[in-house]
């Protein structure tokens, strides 16, 4: 009859605890709370909610491993294969502890934690692996090729024939200048029957400036690039294009890597590295530009906080973007599992203190005729 009750009771309450849940903490109550309530905490141990429940005691810790009753050490307790039997001095009756155990069952089992090598792995110097061995031996142009095709043939999947010459030019397009091409543009390499014709659209591709633009885009997004400072206020960094179109040059240019790196980071150039050396070119100001579009909140009024807020921005940006490691989390403690205390935190943004993001530099333009249309479309703007 109580569980017809509870039945028709049941869309009622739609919100409240599952059924199994609700009999498990009634029975626990009735029969645990005289020593483990609120009140009366024996052994550091409560039932008064599933939470606390679960937490456990001083002595033996967590008490329910969620979706494994045999393996929570509560029902071993109920059942007196744990000593002291529970609740002290009673017993309960093999359906009450069943009905402890069916809550326990439909708790959602905890993910295993992570084990030492799993989370490691990116901090492990990359290993060369050797290519495994592939059915189809005609298919793999490379050695990367291979380690898709093993994988392709372990799941009975087969290549795709390769694609025709139209799809594979609209293909080279887009994933180079971001755009179709011509049908002018299509009709010549279509036309082009020399075997070394996809080399030479590539090439076309590659030294064309829309590719400087497409990919430059990448790295602007990772580079958190926007023409306002966002927050409140969100004011107008009217130069920041600068920044904009070296990334973009830089992508043209083919600029190695090592040297795009420390152009943004140090605004210097090859002499920078040697610091008694040092005399960077004015220009090499405009790539700096990657340690102020940092958001900045114009309407704080408290300038050691918008300080320390900008440097632990630049900080997390700066790991994130060129370690691919964020360490946000760092600013305030010590990183639960990954191996970056909080002091590491604080040494690495010690980098950026010298840095004054917000005093607007001048720095000339190489080309005259540059600084007028500039200072046309710029409308008063300055890089503040
Ligand atoms: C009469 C008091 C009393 C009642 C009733 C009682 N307990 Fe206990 N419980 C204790 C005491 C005292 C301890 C500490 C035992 C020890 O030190 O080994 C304890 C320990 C525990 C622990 C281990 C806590 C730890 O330190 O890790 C659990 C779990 C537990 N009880 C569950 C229950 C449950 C479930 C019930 C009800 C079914 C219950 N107890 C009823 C007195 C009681
Ligand atoms: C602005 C400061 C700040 C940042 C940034 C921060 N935390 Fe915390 N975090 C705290 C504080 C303060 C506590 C302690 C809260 C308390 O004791 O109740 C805490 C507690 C925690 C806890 C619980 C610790 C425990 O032992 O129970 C975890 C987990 C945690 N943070 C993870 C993170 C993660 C992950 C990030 C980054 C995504 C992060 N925190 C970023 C301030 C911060």
């Amino acid at each position: 009859m109580r569980c017809l009750i509870q039945l028709l009771l049941l869309p009622l309450v739609a919100n409240a605890a599952p059924i199994t849940e609700t009999a498990a903490l009634t029975l626990l109550k009735e029969k645990c709370a005289a020593c483990h309530s609120g009140a009366n905490k024996s052994s550091d141990f409560s039932i008064e909610s599933p939470a606390q429940i679960i937490a456990g005691g001083k002595k033996l810790g967590r008490a329910i491993a969620p979706g494994h009753p045999s393996q929570s050490p509560l029902i071993q307790l109920l059942k007196g294969t744990l000593n002291p039997r529970m609740p002290l001095g009673g017993e309960l009756s093999a359906t009450e502890i069943a009905t402890v155990e069916a809550w326990i069952q439909s708790l959602p089992p905890e993910p295993a934690p992570a084990t030492q090598t799993e989370w490691r792995w990116p901090y492990e110097k990359p290993l060369k692996h050797t290519p495994p061995a592939v059915r189809n031996t005609a298919w793999p142009r490379n050695e990367i090729d291979r380690f898709i095709l093993a994988k392709m043939e372990s799941a009975n999947i087969a290549p795709a024939p390769p694609a025709p010459k139209r799809t594979l030019a609209r293909r080279l397009y887009l994933d180079l200048t971001g755009l179709p091409p011509s049908p002018e543009e299509l009709d010549q390499f279509l036309n082009d029957q020399s075997p070394n014709a996809t080399e030479r659209l590539i090439d076309r591709l590659l030294a064309s400036p829309r590719y400087g633009e497409r990919w430059g885009r990448h790295w602007l997004d990772l580079a958190r690039y926007a023409e306002t400072s966002g927050l409140e206020g969100d004011g107008a960094i009217g130069n920041v294009w600068r920044y904009r179109d070296w990334v973009i040059d830089a992508f043209n240019s083919n600029m190695p890597y090592d040297k795009f790196v420390l152009q943004q980071i140090g605004g210097g150039d090859e002499h920078s590295k040697t610091r008694n050396n040092y005399a960077p070119d004015v220009q090499g100001h405009i790539p700096t530009a990657f340690l102020r579009v940092a958001p900045w909140d114009r309407s704080n009024l408290v300038a050691a906080e918008v300080r320390s807020n900008y440097q632990a921005e630049v900080t997390t940006a700066t790991a994130s973007v060129f370690l691919g490691l964020t360490v946000g989390c760092a600013r305030c403690h010590d990183h639960k599992y990954d191996p970056i205390p909080q002091k590491d935190f604080y040494r690495f943004q010690a980098f950026f203190n010298a840095t004054q993001a917000d005093r607007g530099l001048d720095v000339p333009y190489k080309d005259p005729a540059m600084k007028e249309q500039a200072e046309a479309e710029s409308n008063g703007w300055k890089l503040n």
